[in-house]
């Protein structure tokens, strides 16, 4: 890819603050940012340039029509000083297939990886060297075109830009949250875009989030619109652990997305790394395994957050479920411990999990 640089002279350029707080997630921004245009059937003009506003015309169809898309990836420093991407190959994969859903023009994966690593190749100063903290990559597509026809616009932008970021939760890990099972508000349908990024998706949540806070709960667990299976919790998958120390993750089906942690945690299992498998999980089961005490952890697997442990679980009718002793438990413990360590590069990942920012 012939990339074209416009670098910030060095006098103009921000530095990452020195701190010894967690950084906060996702409000600080590194000095440049990776473009490229989509016109006339083609990706046209790649670019690494000062982060800044774009202009866009207000028939920009994203502003009414939603066509836009999105990613979040890690990367990581290492012991030996050198930056390593965690598994992006799976977001530049899961990036055209939010684009195909959405009627949006694919990227190869080749050239979205690149993108990044020249990128961070430049920005390396800004990956954070602290604990539970990484260089968070926000790859993202939207319509350009100025035009009110409702139809797939047929000019886009794709940018990447960079946040180097703490933990998602301050504190997070150290308490396991209260989650809402909501029978009245549903992150997808069958046949729609809940296997996407896309931004609408996340947009429709904000609702249900709310409506969760306001009786007391840290989030939303979706059920299908049926109201008979569980989905997925807030933004992330569900998961929860059986006696024997299995993972169970809701099947893949056509209103979930995969999260990177939960395809991962399958692929360990495939491995024979842990004990991990997918099944449709019906709520009444779930909540007699609860009471029975047959399921003895429960979390959600995010990017952002890695691992998010669930406590307890509160119904619209009023009733409540504990999950164990409603504090974060062993296995969610050995698997964050684990799935971190993979990420730092402190336990050797399976092939072509990690790759390095080359120094162009
Ligand atoms: C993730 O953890 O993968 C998310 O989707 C959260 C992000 C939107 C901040």
């Amino acid at each position: 890819m012939n990339i074209r640089y416009e670098i910030l002279d060095k006098s103009l350029q921000r530095k990452l603050p020195k701190t010894d707080k967690p950084l906060p997630f996702g409000q600080l921004r590194t000095n440049h940012m990776f473009v490229m245009n989509y016109k006339d059937g083609a990706w046209v003009d790649p670019r690494i340039v000062p982060y800044g506003p774009f202009e866009l015309m207000p028939g920009a169809m994203c502003l009414h029509y939603g066509q836009t898309i999105f990613e979040g990836a890690k990367a990581f420093i290492h012991d030996n000083g050198e930056i390593y991407l965690f598994r992006y190959d799976k977001n530049c994969n899961r990036l055209n297939h939010s684009a195909r859903n959405l009627c949006m023009p694919e990227i190869p994966e080749s050239f979205q990886m690149e993108a990044a690593l020249r990128l961070i190749d430049i920005e390396r100063d800004w990956c954070p060297d602290m604990p539970e903290s990484s260089l968070y990559i926000r790859p993202f597509m939207f319509a350009t075109q100025d035009s009110l026809g409702v139809k797939p616009a047929s000019e886009y932008i794709y940018c990447v830009m960079l946040s180097p970021a703490g933990p998602y939760y301050p504190g997070g890990f150290s308490r396991a949250v209260r989650l809402l099972i909501s029978k009245k508000y549903h992150r997808a349908v069958s046949g729609g875009t809940g296997t996407s990024k896309c931004g609408g998706n996340y947009a429709a949540s904000l609702q249900a989030q709310q409506y969760a806070k306001d009786r007391g709960c840290d989030q939303v667990l979706y059920l299908d619109a049926g109201n008979e299976f569980l989905e997925e919790v807030g933004t992330m998958n569900h998961y929860h652990v059986e006696k024997d120390g299995t993972f169970v993750i809701p099947t893949f089906n056509d209103s979930i997305l995969k999260s990177v942690p939960s395809q991962s945690a399958l692929e360990l299992a495939s491995l024979g790394i842990i004990k991990a498998r997918q099944e449709d999980i019906r709520l009444d089961d779930f909540l007699l395994k609860l009471k029975s005490g047959e399921i003895i952890e429960a979390g959600g697997f995010g990017t952002a957050a890695v691992v998010s442990p669930v406590g307890s679980y509160a119904l619209e009718d009023g009733s409540e479920y504990t999950v164990g002793n409603g504090e974060v438990g062993e296995h969610t413990r050995n698997f964050y411990a684990y799935y971190t360590g993979l990420q730092l590069g402190k336990t050797q990942a399976p092939e072509g999990w990690v790759v390095k920012v080359p120094r162009y």
